[in-house]
């Protein structure tokens, strides 16, 4: 059984060091990619308040397909460039966006959802796909979301990549 609790909610730096050592910790040893982001997308979940969907896209065939996740039920297939993640897989470059509203060519999988980041999942230079994080709270993320996550994917890409 695990059961990998945040130890402070308060220190967002330290919150951000509890989750990576506890998806470090459930995917060790596993070498299956999918069941690596499933749970790590159920940590990502269960640690950063304030989310109503976490999970992954993977890369396949050139084209982003809908990975583990937790939240609603939510759109399959972005081509590279489309939304949020789209534009993310193809600049490399982590999209944080205040309001989704205005992000031209957003893609509205839950209208709850107003802000959103959307983090590059890279290994030794080539993308495995994204992870995706969206938030009813207008402005949810900030740099320390940036950078939490950003060291999180590096941290994980060596078990995430299939
Ligand atoms: N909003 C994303 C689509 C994925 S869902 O948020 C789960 C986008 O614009 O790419």
């Amino acid at each position: 059984m695990f059961d990998f609790a945040p130890a402070d909610a308060s220190d967002e730096a330290a919150l951000y060091a509890d989750l990576r050592a506890a998806a470090l910790a459930v995917t060790e040893g596993e070498t299956d990619a999918i069941a690596n982001m499933a749970n790590v997308a159920a940590l990502v979940w269960h640690y950063l308040p304030d989310l109503n969907w976490a999970g992954f896209y993977r890369l396949v065939a050139d084209e982003l397909v809908l990975g583990p996740f937790q939240g609603k039920a939510a759109c399959i297939r972005i081509p590279l460039g489309k939304g949020v993640c789209g534009t993310a897989a193809q600049t490399r470059k982590t999209q944080c966006v205040a309001d989704v509203h205005t992000f031209p060519g957003h893609i509205a999988c839950d209208a709850a959802s107003a802000s959103e980041i959307v983090v590059p999942l890279m290994q030794q230079g080539r993308l495995l796909g994204v992870l995706d994080l969206d938030s009813p709270i207008p402005a949810r993320f900030d740099a320390e979301d940036v950078a939490g996550l950003e060291a999180l994917c590096a941290a994980l890409a060596p078990s995430l990549a299939g």
